[in-house]
């Protein structure tokens, strides 16, 4: 494909990529037969072609060229969309479809999988079986408020007339097979009908669970910095191209080589009191919170403890002050903030039937989940990251919408 042409006199030059990577492609009016050269004019933006040639290296930048000898069109392209002036995000955004050719939006994609198969990576060398949580759930598993609703054959007879709902995270499921497994995870799409139009939010996004037996929240904590940084050594190894077709600054992610600083929510309170917050003793950390916040430190920083009646209804509370959760937020640096939640679980199972009627769950969906805490309960705990939030900042990308191939908000759902 030809994602940009310009022509000076006898010769033209054709920026070509071929999925792997970009080039460009010179072709010498005096060195082609006629009709090549004809084609070579006929080449739009975004035409497909087939090019063969002489590699020659670049005479003085480390690249290599194509001197052309042959030149096919294999489809001529309409005027192109896209062009090289500026676009506003919603012009771009309308032809998502056509944006991800460009090398920016190329190169996020492949961050995003190097994201993915260094996860898949990290869990392989440490013993975690893949399970595959269902996406249709008959309950929530976070904020009842940001539940997907649908009709679940509700004029069936045989279905009992349900309602059903997108999976918010696979987590629970995964605690179940955590008791067949020991160690497991899924990777998937997850589903919350976030009203709010912020650069972190999307109504669809890709999330990683994670689920051990016999690890407290301490290690919980170890194995996501372990992760996170398994994660960012192989996209330093392997991405060093797309991060500088990103120009992203890679010195503030080699830094996360250093051990990950690990505060309270009490101490992040008054931290963030002293810089001028307005943030109260029980309240949630808000974006700016986190923004700031993080500014303080050169590598990723877990928030732990917040108060339990924030967080949701599985969370251990601690043993020394119940009035907590023995819970972490993994907090991004660079202002990027929260990309992993996790928490040690409620093992006991009078204290998870109190947690569910304080939080006014309904009994009857969560029968299974109590089970866990009848039959062989151990002490465990486990994490969730948001793949698009992780790329964003690896990439080092404002807005978490570039991140996913084709982002889904409240005012988005096309194309
Ligand atoms: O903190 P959350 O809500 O945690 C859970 O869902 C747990 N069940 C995970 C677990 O313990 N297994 O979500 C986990 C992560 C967040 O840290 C954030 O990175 C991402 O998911 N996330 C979102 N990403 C994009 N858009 C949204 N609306 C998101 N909400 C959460
Ligand atoms: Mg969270």
């Amino acid at each position: 494909w030809v994602y940009n042409v310009r022509s000076s006199g006898k010769i033209a030059f054709l920026q070509v990529r071929d999925g792997t990577g970009f080039c460009q492609a010179i072709v010498s009016q005096q060195e082609v037969p006629g009709p090549v050269w004809e084609a070579a004019q006929q080449v739009t933006m975004e035409s497909s072609v087939q090019v063969t040639g002489i590699v020659s290296k670049h005479p003085k930048k480390e690249e290599y060229e194509l001197q052309v000898r042959d030149l096919v069109i294999v489809h001529r392209a309409e005027e192109y969309p896209i062009s090289k002036k500026e676009h506003g995000p919603d012009f771009l955004l309308n032809h998502r479809h056509l944006w991800l050719r460009s090398p920016s939006q190329w190169a996020i994609q492949r961050v995003r999988n190097a994201i993915i198969n260094a996860t898949y990576e990290y869990f392989g060398q440490n013993h975690y079986i893949k399970i595959d949580a269902p996406i249709l759930t008959p309950t929530s598993c976070e904020d009842t408020t940001e539940l997907f609703e649908l009709d679940y054959f509700s004029g069936e007879v045989e279905a009992g007339g349900r309602k059903a709902y997108l999976t918010q995270s696979g987590q629970l499921y995964i605690e179940a097979a955590m008791f067949s497994h020991g160690r497991v995870f899924d990777f998937g799409p997850v589903f919350r009908a976030e009203k709010s139009k912020t650069r972190r939010h999307l109504t669809e996004f890709w999330m990683m669970d994670a689920e051990h037996a016999f690890v407290d929240y301490v290690g919980n904590m170890d194995v996501q910095e372990a992760l996170v940084k398994h994660i960012i050594h192989s996209v330093l190894d392997h991405n060093q191209y797309e991060l500088s077709i990103l120009e992203r600054n890679i010195a503030p992610l080699e830094a996360c080589v250093k051990p990950f600083v690990r505060i309270t929510h009490a101490d992040a309170v008054a931290q963030l009191q002293n810089m001028g917050s307005d943030i109260k003793a029980d309240d949630d950390l808000g974006a700016d919170d986190e923004t700031l916040l993080t500014k303080q430190y050169d590598v990723p920083l877990f928030v732990m403890k917040y108060p339990a009646k924030i967080k949701a209804f599985y969370m251990k509370p601690d043993p020394d002050d119940p009035t907590r959760a023995l819970c972490a937020d993994l907090l991004a640096p660079e202002g990027y903030g929260e990309i992993i939640g996790g928490s040690e679980r409620i093992a006991d199972y009078d204290l998870l039937v109190k947690r569910l009627e304080e939080y006014k769950l309904p009994r009857a969906p969560f029968e299974w989940y109590l089970d866990l805490r009848r039959y062989g309960s151990v002490p465990h705990s486990g994490f969730g990251y948001g793949l698009e939030r992780l790329t964003a900042w690896i990439c080092g990308i404002q807005h978490i919408r570039e991140t996913i191939p084709f982002p889904r908000m409240i005012n988005r759902l096309d194309p």
